[in-house]
């Protein structure tokens, strides 16, 4: 469910007419609906009602201040993956108790900035990370509280750019080889092994890869408890998957019951790392159409939109579904390319895809951009990040401005400047 919706002809955001805020903020743009991150945020979090939980917002999805603001201030905590994730999140004024920290290659100088920051733990990825937390913090005279990310071997049945529990990839430790990473864990005097988590991969549409994955870590946090290792904090990661098209992934309802089935008797906390399943249906992306262009072979719409503004469809051949922002009747449909301004063919939004007969300068929606789409935007072909804006009931607010030509070139200089 959402709030992007159409009011006769014109799609709103809420209560605000899309092509409203195209036209006061310029396009590309981002635009997210509060009532929808909120709904999204609160119907996860009280899925999980009945147990012990710590919902931690993958950040990686969207790291707009405003959103992790509103996550915040609902009750929930955050994923960080680097030292400027943790940056932005303590900024926003997120408790460091609710922050977890994963990734496979934290810094010395990460290591030590979370250190600092008192946050809840870390989710260590390998032998080498683990004896290097435990130098910096001995160094620093502190403790550190750990979870072992383990590799539980499941095949997500996703992407596989974004599948990431399987025996081949670069992620956790080994499950099979777990228990002695734990004793070498304990070992460590500036350690507090507090618990074990797992992440599988992301877009995740069935619930049984995800209850294959905790059964074979719950087995293990019992294993672990019988040798003496109490285990706090279960952390599931995210994964859940989202409707672009077609998709019937669970409810989260449906998500957290079979989850809870699995670790009722283990006594733990339940820490989540959703991204996507919050965000991804919570935003919109605006562009404008430039050209329309036929070519013997295909029909292009050139957007001002491109892979540089939302490279889901470039990275992964994602499917994203456009709408025109008005409706007109009777227009003919087509199959077109919805392609960006990038020179690069790689740069498209969509391809083969039927669309009313578009005209320069009308706005086209690309729905379900909440997720991955501004957070992993680039300024490829020296081109400002689009701004993103926040819609609340008939109000919306730039939450970030679209950059100018001048932040392009911050920072540099030539050498004749340098002397
Ligand atoms: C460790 C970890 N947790 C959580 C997430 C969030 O995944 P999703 O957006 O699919 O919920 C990711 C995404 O890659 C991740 O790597």
């Amino acid at each position: 469910m959402h709030h992007f919706q159409y009011r006769g002809d014109d799609l709103y955001c809420e209560e605000v007419p899309v092509a409203r805020i195209a036209s006061e903020v310029g396009t590309p743009v981002y635009i997210y609906s509060h009532a929808t991150l909120t709904r999204h945020f609160r119907v996860f979090d009280e899925a999980f009602a009945g147990v012990l939980h710590l919902v931690c917002f993958a950040m990686k999805a969207n790291a707009n201040l405003a959103v992790l603001k509103l996550f915040s201030d609902l009750g929930g905590g955050l994923d960080v993956v680097s030292g400027g994730e943790l940056f932005r999140g303590l900024k926003t004024g997120v408790p460091p108790q609710r922050i977890v920290y994963a990734g496979v290659g934290k810094s010395r100088e990460e290591i030590a900035y979370a250190l600092k920051s008192d946050i809840l733990m870390f989710n260590v990825e390998s032998g080498q990370e683990l004896r290097l937390i435990h130098e910096v913090a001995s160094g620093m005279g502190v403790r550190a509280r750990v979870a072992l990310r383990v590799n539980p071997d499941v095949d997500p049945k996703t992407h596989p750019y974004i599948s990431t529990g399987l025996k081949k990839s670069k992620f956790g430790f080994d499950i099979g080889h777990a228990l002695e990473e734990y004793e070498a864990a304990r070992a460590l005097p500036s350690l507090d092994v507090v618990g074990i988590h797992h992440h599988i991969g992301s877009q995740i549409t069935e619930i049984r890869p995800f209850v294959d994955a905790l059964e074979k870590t719950a087995a293990l946090v019992r294993t672990l408890r019988e040798r003496g290792t109490e285990i706090r904090y279960l952390d599931v990661g995210g994964g859940l998957g989202i409707t672009y098209k077609d998709e019937e992934p669970p409810l989260p309802a449906e998500f957290a019951r079979a989850l809870i089935g699995v670790i009722r008797d283990l006594d733990v906390t339940i820490v989540l790392e959703p991204g996507r399943v919050l965000v991804g249906n919570a935003g919109i992306l605006v562009t404008r159409v430039l050209y329309t262009k036929q070519t013997p072979a295909r029909n292009f719409v050139v957007v001002d939109a491109g892979m540089n503004d939302l490279a889901r469809p470039s990275l992964y051949g994602s499917y994203h579904a456009i709408q025109t922002v008005r409706q007109v009747s009777g227009r003919p449909e087509m199959t077109v390319d919805v392609v960006g301004p990038i020179c690069e063919s790689g740069d498209f939004l969509a391809k083969d895809r039927g669309l009313p007969r578009c005209e320069p300068g009308e706005l086209l929606a690309v729905m379900s951009a909440g997720a991955y789409g501004h957070t992993m935007s680039s300024n490829y072909n020296a081109r400002p990040r689009a701004p993103e804006v926040m819609v609340r009931g008939n109000r919306y607010h730039v939450v970030r401005e679209r950059e100018t030509f001048e932040d392009l070139v911050r920072g540099e200089r030539t050498l004749d400047e340098l002397g």
